[in-house]
């Protein structure tokens, strides 16, 4: 049997000791004092890999964007508290800082407001893609097909590495086409004709245009509204390396375009356990209401374990203490429907579970608290939004921070393809058997 009998930071390296035999490996450290054992060397070196199961304890990249402090329940873009930009900024705003790594000047953040504006229609030929689908067809589903599909209309688009020129059209087309593409999806599975964006409405307010403008009579642009899903778009932001934003830069370290890596983003959100969590959650909350239960019964079930069930909108990989975004949100969530007058029971029976989780011994022990999924479904069934297009919501906040990563490995000649390893426990060599002698 191995064993790794030592393991410790020597200054600025680590020594581990491996069939009697001490290897020394680097220690890399980050800006938050935040270290890692580099061990790019250790296969060639000692004949190992590591393994780590989920990604839970490996570093996959050194980045510059988004900084997580878990056990505090800190989350900073670019350095700045998540609290100060959902106070003081607004999600175009942020996406700038995000992708450029600084706020923008009045000059820059008008050029870009431009560059948003300009790029927000689709090209007219994809309005045929949009008919290709069935009238059900889930908005994810139609999203992830139209933004890889948009790459057959912009042969600019291709290159990988080196990086394209006009990467600020890109990126800026993307992220107003997510809007754009999300909001005709919603139109196509509802059997209702497009509406095309305005170009004097700002970002959020023309995603609210091109979705109700006719489903309401005499639909109004409440700034509550559009504040409160602008709000929305900037917590969802960025979130360092999550499943989707990983499969962004594993499909970017390829050097696959912009449009196919963020396509692949949306594959990987759509899963209820990353961003598929919002829908889950209000389903979770109408099961329990209809059950006539206050919450209590669920609690108890998914204690049991035996019920496969869980308390969605909590828990999370990073998070062992309260997540920021859910505070915020669960603040704005309480201060909307204040707004609009509105009641909703399943915003009574999320805080009676939240209660009880907060105080019971089996969450406390395994650190569980609201996410950021736990009370944006409340907000979003407020302003209108089906179901079915809260994890595109999540997809469109989540688009500039794809786009930052993205560039991150493609302004770095030195990123190398991402190609993880594995331990192999198949069959070991089980030689062809011809089918006559294979029996019944
Ligand atoms: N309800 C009940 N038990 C839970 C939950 C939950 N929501 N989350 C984790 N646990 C338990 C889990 O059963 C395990 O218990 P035990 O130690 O007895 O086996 C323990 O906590 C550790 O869980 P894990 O699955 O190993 O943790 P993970 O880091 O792999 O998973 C997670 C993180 C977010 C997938 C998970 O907490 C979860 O499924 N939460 C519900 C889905 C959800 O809200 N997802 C949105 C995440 S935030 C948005 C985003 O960034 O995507």
């Amino acid at each position: 049997m191995i064993v790794i009998l030592i393991k410790k930071f020597m200054g600025n390296t680590a020594r581990l000791e491996l069939d009697g035999k001490v290897y020394e490996f680097p220690v890399v450290t980050g800006s938050e004092n935040e270290k890692a054992i580099d061990i790019t060397k250790l296969r060639d070196t000692t004949g190992y890999i590591t393994f780590d199961d989920g990604y839970a304890n490996t570093g996959s990249c050194v980045s510059n964007i988004t900084f997580i402090d878990g056990e505090k329940g800190v989350l900073r873009y670019r350095g700045i508290p998540i609290e100060e930009l959902a106070e003081k900024s607004t999600f175009v705003e942020t996406a700038y800082l995000l992708i450029y790594g600084h706020l923008p000047t009045k000059k820059e953040l008008q050029n870009f407001s431009n560059l948003l504006t300009q790029n927000q229609f689709l090209h007219e030929d994809m309005k045929y893609h949009f008919e290709g689908f069935s009238a059900g067809a889930h908005p994810m589903a139609i999203l992830s097909a139209m933004i890889n599909a948009s790459s057959c209309f912009y042969p600019g688009l291709m290159l990988g590495r080196p990086f394209p020129e006009r990467f600020d059209i890109h990126a800026a087309r993307l992220i107003s086409q997510v809007r754009t593409i999300a909001a005709f999806s919603y139109r196509k599975s509802r059997g209702l004709p497009i509406i095309y964006p305005k170009k004097t409405l700002k970002y959020t307010a023309n995603f609210l245009h091109m979705m109700f403008s006719d489903v309401y009579e005499d639909y109004e642009l409440k700034p509550e509204v559009v504040h409160a899903l602008d709000l929305i778009f900037l917590l969802h932001a960025d979130h360092e390396q999550n499943c989707s934003t990983s499969t962004v830069r594993m499909v970017a370290s390829s050097q696959a375009n912009l449009f196919a890596c963020a396509a692949a983003g949306v594959c990987a959100l759509w899963g209820p356990l990353h961003g598929g969590a919002n829908q889950a959650v209000i389903k979770m909350l109408e099961e329990i209401r209809e059950a006539g239960d206050d919450g209590s019964k669920f609690i108890s079930e998914v204690k049991s374990k035996t019920s496969g069930k869980r308390l969605m909108g909590f828990g999370h990989r990073i998070y062992k203490n309260y997540d920021p975004r859910a505070k915020i949100i669960k603040k704005v969530c309480d201060d909307l429907l204040k707004t609009l007058n509105r009641v909703d029971p399943l915003l009574d029976i999320a805080k009676k579970l939240e209660e009880t989780a907060l105080k019971d011994s089996y969450f406390i022990e395994r650190r569980l608290y609201p996410n950021v999924d736990f009370y944006s479904g409340i907000i979003m069934r407020a302003v209108g939004i089906p179901t079915e297009m809260f994890t595109v919501i999540f997809a469109i906040g989540r688009t500039p921070g794809w786009i930052a990563n993205f560039k991150e490995i493609m302004d770095n000649p030195k990123c190398r393809i991402y190609r993880p390893r594995q331990i192999y426990n198949g069959k070991t060599v089980n030689h062809y058997m011809p089918i006559e002698e294979r029996g019944e």
